[in-house]
Parts: structure tokens; sequence; C-alpha cells
């Protein structure tokens, strides 16, 4: 028994924020932008938080799988931007679908958070454990960056995007989850903290802070890594995957993995351009994207491989 996505959703915010709107509040331009990262335009919350994303991403992705909300037995959020401390975004998710027999908790693994939630789906219907899930990467990084910080505030977007996942004989066949906790400051937010009455710490505000090449340098290493690793485990071959659905980061991160495993590029779709890097949402957008336009045919082998803050990365491999 293994795992299989019966329907995908997805939600963005209406507002969109171009490259020329934010060269207008700092020192950048279009041509860097679009020349560096692909990205061309993104989503951004006026009023709107993760939950709320991650609770629209759901209804969309129930109502496409034809599944009841009271069918589901588990719901995993991964985020790295919650609206609270606790409860975690899952169970507001939970409550706002009114999934009474479900058990819900959020997953932290930045960028790589939807897949993370995926895998982690999949190892508890495997097991027997639960039959049908939900599984949400949702993130707000607009509320996290620092916007006098050109280095970081150009990147990233607002989103959800989620999957329904259910028992059967086929679909997902392997997966692989790695972390790197030794280089977690690579790419980290430093929560804001009151401390305490003892310490008399000041409230910080804690921003995004990435050393970009050093991420750029660990994705192309990484992330051809694991996509090898669940091709090798399966006794396939590059050449029977129709798609690798990869994280949104930048173009020049998704075209360097094309050439280390000498695949074509039309076999990596792409979206960045109009939704930025929306962390741990961009893989089921994406694949929402490819679901309604009728691009993903039943039987089609796909890649699903994230990497991000930790550092983690991940993939995995399944059945359409
Ligand atoms: O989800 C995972 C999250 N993160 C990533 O995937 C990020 C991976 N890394 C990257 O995508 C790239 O490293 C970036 C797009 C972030 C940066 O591209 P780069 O080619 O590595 O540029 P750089 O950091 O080496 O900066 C080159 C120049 C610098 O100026 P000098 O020192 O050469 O004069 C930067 O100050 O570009 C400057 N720069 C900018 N210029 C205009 C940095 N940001 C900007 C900007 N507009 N927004």
């Amino acid at each position: 028994m293994t795992s299989k996505i019966i329907g995908t959703g997805s939600y963005v915010p209406v507002q969109v924020v171009t490259n020329d709107d934010l060269a207008k509040i700092v020192d950048t331009n279009d041509e860097w932008i679009t020349g560096r990262t692909g990205i061309r335009e993104r989503r951004v919350v006026m009023e709107e938080g993760t939950s709320h994303m991650a609770v629209e991403a759901a209804r969309r992705a129930l109502d496409n799988a034809g599944v009841k909300p009271e069918e589901l037995d588990l719901i995993l959020l991964g985020t790295a931007s919650p609206d609270h401390c606790f409860p975690s975004g899952a169970c507001e998710v939970q409550g706002a679908l009114e999934a009474v027999n479900a058990c819900a908790f959020d997953i932290s693994a930045a960028c790589s958070g939807f897949l993370f939630a995926l895998n982690t789906m999949q190892a508890f219907i495997q097991a027997g454990i639960y039959r049908t899930g939900l599984v949400i990467g949702a993130d707000c990084l607009s509320k996290l960056v620092d916007w006098k910080d050109r280095g970081t505030c150009v990147l990233f977007g607002d989103g959800a995007g989620a999957a329904v996942v259910r028992a059967e004989d086929k679909g997902m066949t392997h997966t692989v989850m790695r972390s790197d906790g030794a280089k977690w400051q690579v790419l980290s937010c430093i929560s804001r903290t009151n401390g305490n009455f003892l310490n008399h710490q000041t409230p910080e505000p804690g921003y995004i802070s990435m050393d970009g090449q050093e991420v750029f340098k660990f994705a192309v290493k990484k992330v051809p890594e694991c996509i090898q690793q669940v091709i090798l485990e399966s006794n396939l071959s590059m050449d029977d995957i129709k798609y690798f659905v990869l994280h949104q980061a930048n173009y020049r991160i998704i075209e360097s993995v094309a050439k280390r495993l000498k695949q074509p590029m039309d076999k990596f779709p792409m979206n960045m351009d109009h939704y930025g890097n929306t962390s741990a949402a961009s893989v089921p957008i994406l694949l929402d994207e490819m679901n309604r336009t009728g691009r993903l045919k039943t039987g089609d082998r796909i890649v699903l491989s994230g990497f991000g803050g930790g550092l983690t990365w991940g993939a995995t491999l399944l059945e359409w």
C-alpha cells in the first residue's frame, strides 16, 4: 500500500508586485532581478495570513479530489511563517474546514516544507496508520523579509498549495529527506523575542537573512543527488521521468540541475516569473497549475524536489 495524490488546489493573494514596483523602494531594477532569478512579479498579501491562504488552497484541493473534510485523518501544513507560535496553522485549517476526524500539525522545513509534509504523510499511510490526508505548503514571507534589503526582498512571494492524498496501490514510490543543521545560519529568520523578567531583553525584529551564493551552491549539488537517489532506488532511469517539479527559487538553479541530470529543460516546468519564490508553497502551486491545465496524465512518473533553510532538501518519486 502506498499513497496517491488525488486532488490539488492553490491560492495566491490578488495583489501583484512587479520588479518595477520594487525598484521604487530599494536600489534594484527589473533587468537584475529577471536576469539573476527569472522572477518578474510576485503576489503579496494585504490582509490575509498564512492560515487563510492554506485554508483556501485546501478547500480547492478537497473540491478537486471530491473528498469531504470529515473524511480526512491527518492534516499536515509545511510552513516557515505560521501566523502564531501556537496553535499550529494546521489546527487552524482543521477548524476552518471542520475536519472533525483529523489530527493536525505543522512541519517546519522552510522551503522544503511541502516535500517533508508529503513524505511524512506517505510514511503514515504506508504504515497503515491513516488512509486519507491533506498536505499543504503555505508561506507568507512578505511578513518576514526586510523590505530595505534588496538581497532578499526581491526574491519571495506569498501563496499556498495543497494536495489530498489517499491510500492506493499506486502513487508515491520513493522518498528522500535530508538536513544539515551545521549550516542553519546560511538561511534563517531569528524569531522576535521579548526576553523574560530576568534578562530584560528588548524585542528585536526578526528578518530573513541569507547567504545567497551558499544556498545556490548547496541547491545545485544536493538537488541532483537526491533526485538521482530516488530514481536509482526505484530501478528506473532519468528518461522514465516525465517532469521534474522543483522548488521555484531561481531559474538558474533549475537550469543547473537539468544540466547535471543531463535532462532537457522542457521537463522542468517553471512559474517563478509570476509568483517569485513562495517557499513551501512553490511545489504544490506548480503541481496544481499542471494538474488543472491537463499537463499531468494518469501513469506519468514525476519527481518533486524541494530545498531550503535548515538546510533541508528532499525528493519524491510518484506515479500520477
Ligand atoms: O528557497 C531557497 C531560498 N534561496 C535561494 O534559493 C537563493 C539562492 N541564491 C540565489 O538565487 C542568488 O545567489 C541570488 C539571486 C540571491 C543572488 O544572485 P548572485 O548572482 O549570487 O548575486 P550576488 O549575491 O553575488 O550579488 C551580485 C551583485 C552584488 O553587487 P557587487 O558586490 O557585485 O557590486 C550585490 O550587491 O548584485 C548586487 N545585488 C543586487 N543588485 C540589484 C544584490 N541584490 C541585488 C538586487 N538588485 N536586488
